[in-house]
């Protein structure tokens, strides 16, 4: 794993935003794999301020985004959809038939995890996957679990994984979603490179398993090493503590 260290959040979103406009600058059909939660908010600001004026050739990529609430769609506020067209889409300019995202409304979810596993081959792959990563080292809703679903699945969410979210529901755990819907780590390690972004002292536990521990399912993150082509951007808090 490639080691990139930054002072704070700022120079590691301003970072990691050049290397995503370099990527789309030097392959315009780029297909990107985004998260949603605090840790990216720096780099779709950045992304956001680099790109006004059509100074960045967005028309062409692709995105696949990492995960969906069961029950949500576009038009609930609480969604991840929503959270993307607020924090990146509504403000470049990717056709909207480009943006590709897992629909938590539609009627049968295994169908819907299928197709998106399908529409993710048409895309030819993904090119560049973002991730976050959980204190308790998930990816997506890859939960540490003795077992994981490979690919994109039905995810039931623990209490814990309901309470993390919970801001987004007016504060009320029990308004979160019980179910959602996910990329399998086997998804995710099929991006042809990978940015992990690590930010804050809550993180530096999961940070160090990832990068220094055994592969285990109880860290889903640590599957990352079985790729070649990881970069593991982090503050100094992540990996300091
Ligand atoms: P965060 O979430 O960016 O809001 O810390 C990361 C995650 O849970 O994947």
């Amino acid at each position: 794993m490639n080691i990139q260290h930054f002072d704070d959040d700022a120079a590691l979103s301003a970072a990691l935003a050049t290397r995503v406009l370099e990527d789309i600058v030097a392959g315009p059909s780029l297909v990107l794999g985004l998260p949603t939660g605090r840790t990216p908010l720096g780099l779709y600001r950045e992304l956001r301020e680099r790109s006004g004026g059509d100074r960045v050739p967005w028309s062409q990529v692709r995105t696949f985004n990492l995960d969906e609430f069961a029950g949500l769609g576009a038009s609930d506020p609480q969604s991840y959809r929503a959270f993307m067209q607020a924090e990146l889409f509504d403000h470049v300019s990717i056709p909207p038939a480009h943006i590709g995202f897992l629909d938590g409304t539609a009627p049968n979810l295994e169908a819907e995890c299928r197709r998106y596993e399908r529409a993710i081959a048409a895309a030819g792959g993904i090119d560049l996957q973002i991730l976050g990563i959980g204190a308790s080292g998930h990816i997506g809703f890859n939960e540490p679990a003795e077992r994981l679903c490979a690919r994109t699945h039905v995810a039931e969410l623990e209490q814990a994984t309901r309470l993390a979210n919970a801001q987004r529901f007016g504060g009320d755990w029990r308004k979160v979603p019980e179910r959602a819907l996910s990329m399998g780590m086997a998804t995710i390690l099929s991006a042809r490179a990978i940015v992990l972004l690590a930010t804050g002292r809550e993180k530096t536990d999961a940070v160090r398993g990832t990068v220094e521990g055994m592969i285990t399912t109880q860290l889903p993150a640590s599957l990352l090493q079985l790729h070649s082509r990881v970069t593991v951007m982090v503050d100094r808090e992540a990996w300091s503590g």
